[in-house]
């Protein structure tokens, strides 16, 4: 046993335990989703004692120079102190500015700031509702923007997702926490073959990755794949195909799982894994020596992108060369701490 102390009062954590999993089975109310590093929502601060080694892993330099920590990367030292943060510490208000439907699932929810804060097409947001509820969102839109920009997709029983795309109305107020992530284009990238990867509503990260580094005068090849499981949730197809005769060096490629006999054939759409019609285009092969210029970005469920990893680089990619952003931090808890 491991006694810490949380805003004051005292924890006693089996071997093995995190500081979130001893809070969890004391039935403490914590804020918490993915246990993996990856969603912030577990953000507790430091008062005292010795830090475990990856507590603060993957935190920004000024989120670990305020103190703050992971409590589900955080193991227990004896005597260790922690307190909870207030909701305003870690969230600023937004305001949703506008609503566009890009399908019959997918809203374009645009968040209006009160300042502008340094974002990229591929970091992701958590956003609270008024009683609480938290869930993360793709950034999908380029750093110069001035509002952030998300793709939502309302999901089958999606407590937020079901409010932002039905009922939400423009100049509700929402708190916002982040970004995070490191999925984004960057101009030292400039000469590299790039191929933009994924399913569903990841597509909104990887359309943003793409326009940023158009933006930014990329000189390589820019191949963007979109897999759907058929031709109505190829939701972004039109405008894909627009961009596509604006810039030479980008191609889309709409992949669908299902292609019903008497539809009407659409162009760039092929019947296929992703993957699979990516790894078709791949300019290198692994025995090449030129492999180097290629990088890859994955966005999308958490499968989807394990999946591509392992493909990608079994086709000759680096690893350093791979950008996953995975939708696994999506599922936050609704438990509201108690403030
Ligand atoms: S970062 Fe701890 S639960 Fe997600």
């Amino acid at each position: 046993m491991t006694r810490f102390y949380f805003d004051g009062q005292g924890f006693d954590a089996q071997s093995d335990e995190t500081v979130l999993d001893t809070l969890i089975r004391e039935g403490h109310q914590v804020n918490y989703s993915c246990k993996k590093g990856s969603c912030k929502t577990c953000l507790v601060k430091h008062v005292d004692g010795e830090l475990s080694m990856g507590s603060q892993r993957g935190l920004t330099l000024t989120l670990k120079r305020e103190h703050y920590l992971c409590a589900c990367q955080c193991k227990p030292t004896p005597g260790l102190k922690l307190k909870s943060v207030l909701a305003q510490e870690l969230f600023i208000s937004a305001q949703i500015h506008s609503k566009q439907y890009l399908s019959d699932s997918v809203v374009k929810i645009k968040l209006k700031l009160p300042e502008k804060i340094n974002h990229c097409a591929g970091q992701y947001i958590n956003l609270r509702r008024f009683d609480g509820l938290t869930r993360s969102y793709a950034i999908t839109n380029d750093p110069l923007g001035e509002f952030i920009e998300l793709h939502v997709k309302r999901k089958y029983n999606g407590q937020f997702s079901d409010w932002l795309f039905n009922h939400a109305s423009v100049g509700e107020g929402l708190l916002l926490q982040g970004p995070w992530g490191h999925c984004c284009y960057s101009t030292a990238y400039i000469e590299d073959d790039i191929s933009l990867i994924a399913s569903g509503t990841g597509l909104g990260p990887v359309y943003g990755i793409a326009l940023d580094a158009l933006k930014s005068g990329h000189r390589g090849q820019i191949n963007l794949y979109h897999g759907a499981r058929n031709n109505a949730e190829l939701y972004q197809h039109s405008s894909l195909l627009q961009l596509m005769l604006e810039h030479r060096n980008f191609t889309y490629h709409g992949c669908v799982a299902t292609q019903k006999t008497d539809a009407q054939p659409m162009s760039r759409v092929q019947q296929g894994d992703p993957f699979d019609i990516a790894m078709m285009h791949f300019p290198v092969k692994v025995e090449s020596g030129n492999r180097s210029r290629h990088r890859v970005y994955l966005c999308g469920e958490p499968d989807f992108v394990l999946r591509g990893q392992a493909s990608v680089f079994l086709n000759g990619v680096q690893l350093n060369r791979i950008h996953v952003l995975s939708f696994d931090y999506k599922d936050l808890r609704s438990v509201s701490r108690s403030l």
